[in-house]
């Protein structure tokens, strides 16, 4: 098999560059370890930024968004018992977000993309990139019990964190820089119709707690917890009783629930010879600042671009450039999910010199619109170059 493109993964980050590839006449091959119905039934991220809801509604993907999704200018942060908006429209010049569950994305772009005649082959196993400093990189993998190469120009590695993609790259060519957090998120998702019209995200004593949505049925609701947490040991009505601590939550059915690790994580360079990291894959943040899935489209865009650049011209400028300017966004927003985390979070050497600290600086990002203003204009996205 031949291809231009060889995409490693079908979550948002290889689906995008997927369909921004086929925007600009170029084939491409989409090659995913789970099955269809996985990935478009797996309860993830649900916070779109303004571009990234954009994007989708330009390129002709945001249709059922704009029908389902729910349009936010602004949120919540509780502290200290009292609550404060920060008016995202007033604050940005009438930007938002987009509350839509990253599955339902991700069944528009595959819906999208395979009605357009595009490929998507899921359940492929044993999947392994080769040649990746020579004009035509590999991709092995068995489908069905066979085994196939699909030969490419680029290959983008879009598989994620757990993929295989970043360790294909040989040892001493990456530089890794990591951070661990001493908790994780249990999430759950309940068909229970939410107590706030916007998302709450609460500082407490006895850890963070965030309110979102799916609907005005489904509540998607989160609690710090400790790192090494058993789902198992989290029965309903603990859960129901830890989030009445934190905040007022309505109750109802649990149709889901499951723990969240947290860690920043960033892979430099994000290329290697035709090899492009995009999304999990080169970078992970902690989902505070709900960045995850953005930060994904936002590389996919840069590459997509760099690629089709090369098509045009022959001039290989903007790949050369691709990881560069990747990174600069890539840091700051890993600044502002660190920042969100450290702001919000009970740490578990607290010692009480820190709590006052937090409260201070929720204090002062509620009350001085120089803050506030930095804070929305990081939520619903950062312009881009
Ligand atoms: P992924 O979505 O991980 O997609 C990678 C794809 O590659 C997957 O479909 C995977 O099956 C496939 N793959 C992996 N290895 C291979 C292989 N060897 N061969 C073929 N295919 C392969 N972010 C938030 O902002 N808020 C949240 O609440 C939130 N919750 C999350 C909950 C969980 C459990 C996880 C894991 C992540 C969460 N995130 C959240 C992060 C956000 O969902 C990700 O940042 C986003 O999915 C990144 O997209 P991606 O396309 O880079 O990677
Ligand atoms: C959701 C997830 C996040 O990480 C976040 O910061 C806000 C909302 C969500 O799943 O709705």
């Amino acid at each position: 098999m031949k291809t231009q493109v060889g995409i490693v993964g079908a979550g948002p980050a290889g689906l995008v560059l997927s369909h921004l590839l086929h925007l600009s006449g170029i084939q491409s091959v989409v090659l995913e370890a789970h099955r269809r119905g996985y990935v478009e039934e797996r309860v993830r991220a649900g916070v779109l930024e303004q571009g990234t809801a954009d994007l989708l509604r330009d390129t002709g993907v945001g249709e059922r968004m704009s029908r389902q999704g729910l349009r936010h200018h602004g949120i919540e942060l509780q502290f200290g018992r009292s609550r404060h908006r920060i008016d995202f429209a007033e604050l940005t010049g009438g930007k938002g977000v987009t509350v839509y569950a990253q599955h339902e994305v991700l069944k528009d772009l595959i819906q999208a993309r395979l009605e357009a005649g595009g490929q998507i082959l899921f359940e492929v196993e044993g999947v392994s990139v080769q040649e990746l400093q020579g004009p035509k990189p590999q991709i092995r993998f068995r489908k069905d019990g066979n085994d196939q190469e699909l030969e490419c120009d680029f290959i983008g590695g879009c598989d994620g964190f757990h993929g295989i993609c970043r360790p294909s790259i040989p040892e001493g060519a990456l530089k890794i820089f990591e951070k661990a957090y001493p908790f994780a998120w249990l999430g759950i998702l309940a068909e229970a119709p939410p107590s706030s019209q916007e998302l709450i995200y609460a500082h407490h004593e006895r850890g963070f707690a965030l309110l979102s949505m799916r609907s005005a049925t489904i509540s998607r609701l989160y609690l710090q917890c400790a790192p090494e947490e058993d789902i198992l040991s989290w029965e309903d009505a603990r859960i129901w009783e830890e989030l009445h601590r934190r905040f007022e939550v309505v109750e109802g059915r649990m149709l889901q629930k499951g723990i969240t690790g947290m860690r920043s994580f960033v892979a430099e360079p994000m290329q290697y010879g035709r090899l492009f990291l995009a999304g999990d894959s080169a970078h992970i943040v902690p989902p505070t600042g709900a960045k995850g899935l953005n930060l994904a489209v936002a590389d996919v865009r840069v590459l997509a671009a760099a690629i089709a650049e090369y098509y045009r011209s022959g001039s290989t400028e903007l790949l050369d450039r691709y990881s560069e300017r990747c990174l600069r966004r890539v840091w700051k927003v890993q600044r502002f999910s660190w920042w969100m985390t450290s702001m919000l979070h009970r740490f578990a050497d607290d010692n009480p010199f820190d709590v006052r600290r937090q409260l201070a600086e929720l204090d002062y990002v509620t009350s001085s619109r120089a803050a506030s203003q930095t804070l929305a204009e990081n939520y619903v996205g950062l312009p881009f170059e």
